[in-house]
């Protein structure tokens, strides 16, 4: 996407240096692009404001963000600096901390998440999560797994469960690995087919967004890759959230990356940006392994 936008601008610039004569038509150029560029980056979540804390220990200050549509957004900093609790926020996840407590606001496209007419339970299934250490339950089996959101929604047809088994698995690359041991507990499977287990129960309800708190830090380096492919595939029809720890992997699935300190959200701009050109002396610190 950033590479697309980049050569529109390119040919945009061409456009406007062989644009003649200048004045009026650069006036005319510069704001069609800008039309263009919001009508492919259209937000899909945004904080607005966001402070939270543990008890009397504030984890999150003023933090605000736009989250676009169809990207993945990597949240990178050091250990402590409020990356987990940021996106435990944007599924209302968070205040099921008892001590917990929360200022500002969550949009989901126009609509707050914390609009009283709507069921946090409905949150976390648009706004999906998967964790660090695989969370199947283990003594399901693979297929009970994938459905489990959805019988909690009261669907019973064994045709429909079917269907959405084997289109759960698939979008989540799974598929052929277990499509002859449905019936074989969740926990039989390898580490990195756990993780995508995770995925495709997340994938079988109406999610929009994934959220993702270091969802390969547990894995051996091929299940790493495939996750990150997995990543890449869905980044077609959703919106990826990540957490990570590993700068290469940022660099490598995310358009966006978001640099948190000390529980402030310090520089959020293109991934490429952020990693080869940075704003400010604080990511170029961490990034270049000053601190951290
Ligand atoms: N359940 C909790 N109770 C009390 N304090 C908490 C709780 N969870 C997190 N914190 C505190 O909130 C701050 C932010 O923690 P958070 O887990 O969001 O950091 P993180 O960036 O995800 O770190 P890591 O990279 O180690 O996962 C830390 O100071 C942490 O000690
Ligand atoms: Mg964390």
């Amino acid at each position: 996407m950033i590479d697309e936008l980049m050569q529109k601008e390119k040919a945009q610039k061409v456009k406007m240096e062989t644009t003649k004569p200048v004045g009026e038509s650069v006036k005319l150029v510069v704001p069609h692009t800008e039309v263009e560029m919001s009508a492919v980056q259209k937000v899909k979540v945004k904080a607005e404001g966001v402070c939270a804390w543990f008890g009397d220990k504030q984890a999150l200050f003023d933090v605000n963000m736009n989250v676009n549509q169809k990207e993945v957004t990597a949240i990178i900093g050091p250990s402590g600096c409020g990356k987990s609790t940021l996106i435990r926020c944007f599924n209302r996840m968070h205040e099921t901390v008892p001590t917990a407590r929360f200022a500002g606001d969550i949009m989901l496209e126009d609509k707050s998440i914390f609009d009283p007419k709507l069921d946090p339970v409905v949150v976390r299934r648009r706004i999906g999560m998967v964790f660090q250490k695989p969370t199947p339950f283990p003594t399901l089996s693979i297929y009970e797994n994938v459905i489990v959101g959805l019988k909690l929604n009261g669907v019973r047809d064994k045709k429909v469960l079917d269907q959405a088994v084997e289109s759960s698995l698939r979008k989540a690359a799974l598929w052929e690995e277990v499509k002859d041991s449905l019936n074989k507990p969740g926990a039989a499977l390898s580490g990195g087919q756990q993780q995508r287990l995770c995925i495709a129960r997340a994938l079988a309800v109406e999610l929009e967004v994934l959220l993702m708190d270091e969802p390969c830090s547990a894995l051996d380096p091929i299940s790493t890759s495939k996750v990150e492919e997995l990543i890449h595939e869905l980044r077609q029809n959703y919106t990826i959230i990540i957490v990570t720890h590993n700068m290469q992997q940022a660099a490598r699935v995310s358009q966006k990356t978001a640099f948190m300190l000390n529980g402030k959200l310090i520089e959020y701009d293109a991934t490429e940006k952020v990693f080869t050109n940075p704003s400010n002396k604080l990511t170029e610190d961490y990034i270049t392994g000053r601190f951290g």
